[in-house]
């Protein structure tokens, strides 16, 4: 079969990769459609995402769905033919976070198309997938696999929406405006946050925040923009950039919280502590996502519509110019590789 392949920084390869049959417990599924995320464009261009390092070939992707073709032995229903969309994630379920329902930040954890073990744990983009049959979710017949790709980031939103606390009727701020960051949008407005702000570098970006639910965006780059609140009760940094974190603790009222959802640059970032004391801000990470995954699906399913962050199809032949295309947020926000249409 084929698969997508990083070997190293800016180098991706379409190339054959080996197929096996599933084992006791596992299902292959034929993978239709991926989306790139942020972290495997960080293996295109660094060959690396934060300290982990791309060591070996690995097959990218870890937001797929697709159809079952085979169950191994033991496997219970799911038939041939069925929808499916993957959870990405399989937690050890046995250390500590595990046990006390911190699945999301196991110390154990394997993660499809990840780096952050050796072996690397391999990726969905790729024909074929044999995977675990509790890692699959069932999808009902109807529901497109395009929209069924997003529950992935959708699921990462709705956990950094947990993390928050309660929005119903609050003012949130939103920094980035990227497809994390306007599915926080999405995610915010469905848990009834009265008005969402969002900042970006960028007008494109903006522009779809506004369609996925911001009440107002801002230039990040323009503080005396009368659209800025002077302040609000929550904070959700989406960027990954460190000023746009200061921009959250400056403008979080007093005894808010700050929600750190992007990945900041490797190494020590800089804090207006003495902000932190003297606000009483609350400053909270959010890291990845468990049981959220099957409450996107249903969200989903139910009619949430974030169709507008899919910008881009391309065929798995042309996952180099897809890869390229996607690191452009003045042009692209989600893309898809088609990997059913070959
Ligand atoms: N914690 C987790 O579990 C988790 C999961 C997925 C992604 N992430 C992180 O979330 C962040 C967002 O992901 P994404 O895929 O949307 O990334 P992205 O790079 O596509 O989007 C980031 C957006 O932030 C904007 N930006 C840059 N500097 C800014 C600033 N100073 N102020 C406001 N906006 C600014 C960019 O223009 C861009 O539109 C990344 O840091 C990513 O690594 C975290
Ligand atoms: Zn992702
Ligand atoms: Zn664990």
């Amino acid at each position: 079969m084929r698969a997508c392949v990083i070997h190293g920084a800016g180098d991706l390869r379409v190339e054959e990769w080996p197929d096996r049959p599933p084992g006791s417990g596992e299902v292959t599924v034929e993978v239709e459609v991926g989306g790139i995320c942020g972290s495997d464009l960080h293996y295109y261009r660094d060959g690396a995402v934060g300290d982990f390092r791309v060591v070996q070939p690995l097959v990218l992707g870890h937001e797929i769905a697709g159809r079952v073709v085979a169950c191994g032995e033991g496997v219970e229903g799911l038939e041939p033919g069925a929808t499916v969309a993957i959870h990405p994630a399989t937690p050890c379920g046995a250390c500590r976070e595990c046990t006390s329902g911190h699945r999301n930040v196991c110390r154990r954890a394997r993660y499809l198309g990840s780096a952050a073990l050796v072996p690397h744990v391999q990726g969905g983009f790729r024909e074929r997938l044999v995977v675990a049959a509790d890692q699959l979710r069932l999808l009902p017949e109807t529901m497109d696999l395009r929209r069924a790709v997003l529950a992935e980031p959708l699921s990462v939103a709705l956990h950094a929406v947990r993390r928050a606390g309660p929005v119903l009727g609050r003012r949130v701020l939103v920094t980035g405006a990227g497809p994390i960051g306007c599915l926080v949008v999405a995610a915010l407005r469905h848990a009834g946050a009265a008005e969402v702000v969002v900042s970006d570098l960028l007008d494109e970006p903006l522009a779809l925040a506004a369609r996925m639910g911001a009440t107002s965006t801002v230039r990040a780059d323009a503080p005396e923009d009368p659209a800025w609140p002077e302040e609000v009760d929550t904070a959700i940094e989406a960027s990954g950039a460190p000023v746009a974190l200061r921009t959250c603790v400056e403008r979080a009222r007093r005894t808010g919280t700050v929600v750190l959802l992007g990945l900041l640059p490797p190494g020590e970032v800089g804090l207006l502590a003495n902000r932190v004391v003297t606000h009483e801000l609350t400053l909270r990470g959010a890291f990845r996502f468990d049981e959220e995954f099957d409450h996107a699906l249903s969200l989903l399913a139910g009619g949430l519509d974030v169709s507008a962050l899919v910008t881009h199809t391309f065929p798995l032949a042309q996952a180099g110019q897809a890869f390229d295309l996607a690191g452009d947020r003045a042009v692209a926000s989600k893309v898809l590789i088609d990997l059913a249409g070959g």
